[in-house]
């Protein structure tokens, strides 16, 4: 089969053009990446070893440059991951998420409608539905949840994962989607919390929580997030919804501080600092849908994978030291000291 990985130079992408050359050597992988700020050519320096891989560089809002890659290769299937996907930029300003998020999907699915598609697959997020109150442990977002988004970033989402829903219901595309929680692991790129603490704290810099830390996020290790949308995308029930997470709930706080144990730094370095506008509260995940259905659980324990983690970026100085020597100073400047954040 040949699958265009959307936004695979990016974090979970990488990950994902990976898990599928490593597994699925007979198909053919092909990177649509625009190479955003986001986006590192770098990552993706092993794939490109592999004969069954390629890269494009391109918009996925570019209609002539899609509808010339779907002539030169017919995928069978196509998963988009492609997006901008920082909540604080969005924060910022909205208008590319409204372009990339929701135009750069209907682009992909149009072209799927045009030339045909056996499946095409919307990596998704569990922030469509907004957040929980800290105080209900017991509730869960499952895929009847309402939709109820946040940020301009979480809407941007909603928007194209509704859309895809709709193309499916109106003209019968062969859609699936995917609602996974937050991701940690290997080439995350530095703004986001974890690598953010981790790169922060090797360097003795303060570490900036918002508000006071008590936000709970739904901790999955990229690869078991990469297997699941392997196994949605290939025998998902089309039309569908599958909610993704491992039930590894964790303070902003409790992570922040199991990072500065693992790398023997004090808890000196963490400073809390003006929270995130709108912040969600809490964001939890019953994946009881997917594990019935297609037999997923997670396999990484947070507690290894943190450490998993952290190893990798100790390891991999090079990858990350040269993404904050560069233009990240100067987000990090706008972000965070000019809203006196550090
Ligand atoms: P990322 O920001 O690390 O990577 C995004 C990639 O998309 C980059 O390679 C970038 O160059 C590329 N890209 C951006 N705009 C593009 C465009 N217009 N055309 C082509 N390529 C473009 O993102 P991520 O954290 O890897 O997230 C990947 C997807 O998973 C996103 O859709 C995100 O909403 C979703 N998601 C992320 C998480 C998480 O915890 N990171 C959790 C659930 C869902
Ligand atoms: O839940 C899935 C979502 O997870 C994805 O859809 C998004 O693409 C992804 O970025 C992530 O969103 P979050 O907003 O949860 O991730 P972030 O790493 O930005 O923040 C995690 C938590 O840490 C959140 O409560 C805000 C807090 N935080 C973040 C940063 C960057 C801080 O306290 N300080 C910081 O400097």
């Amino acid at each position: 089969m040949t699958i265009i990985v959307t936004g695979g130079a990016g974090f979970i992408g990488s990950n994902f053009v990976y898990l599928e050359l490593e597994e699925h050597s007979d198909d053919r992988i092909i990177c649509l990446d625009n190479l955003t700020y986001a986006g590192n050519l770098s990552t993706l320096k092993k794939a490109m070893e592999y004969p069954n891989f390629r890269f494009v560089k391109a918009d996925i809002s570019d209609r002539e440059a899609v509808e010339k890659l779907f002539e030169e290769e017919h995928p069978d299937i196509v998963v988009n991951f492609a997006a901008e996907s920082h909540v604080d930029r969005s924060i910022e300003d909205p208008g590319i998420f409204l372009q990339t998020n929701i135009i750069g999907t209907q682009v992909l699915m149009d072209a799927c409608r045009k030339y045909g598609i056996k499946r095409y697959h919307q990596v998704s997020t569990d922030e469509v539905y907004g957040d929980l109150p800290l105080d209900r442990p017991d509730l869960f977002f499952t895929e009847e949840t309402p939709i109820h988004t946040s940020s301009p970033y979480s809407s941007s989402k909603a928007g194209a994962d509704l859309l895809v829903l709709a193309y499916h219901r109106t003209y019968g595309l062969p859609v699936t989607v995917t609602r996974c929680s937050n991701n940690y692991g290997p080439y995350h790129f530095p703004e986001k919390l974890i690598p953010l603490m981790i790169s922060r704290a090797l360097a003795d810099e303060p570490l900036p929580v918002y508000g006071k830390g008590e936000n709970v996020r739904d901790w999955l290790y990229v690869k078991d997030h990469c297997k699941a949308i392997d196994l949605v995308m290939r025998g998902g029930r089309v039309g569908e919804v599958y909610n993704i997470g491992g039930h590894n709930e964790k303070s902003n706080l409790e992570v922040v501080k199991t990072i500065l144990k693992e790398l023997g730094k004090s808890e000196d370095l963490i400073t809390f600092v003006t929270d995130r506008p709108g912040h969600d509260m809490r964001y939890a995940i019953d994946p009881t849908k997917i594990h019935n259905e297609l037999g997923w659980l997670p396999e990484t324990k947070f507690e290894d994978g943190i450490k998993q983690t952290i190893r990798w970026y100790l390891d991999n100085k090079e990858w990350w030291e040269e993404i904050i020597s560069g233009e990240y100073r100067n987000y990090f400047d706008k972000m965070y000291k000019e809203k006196g954040r550090a």
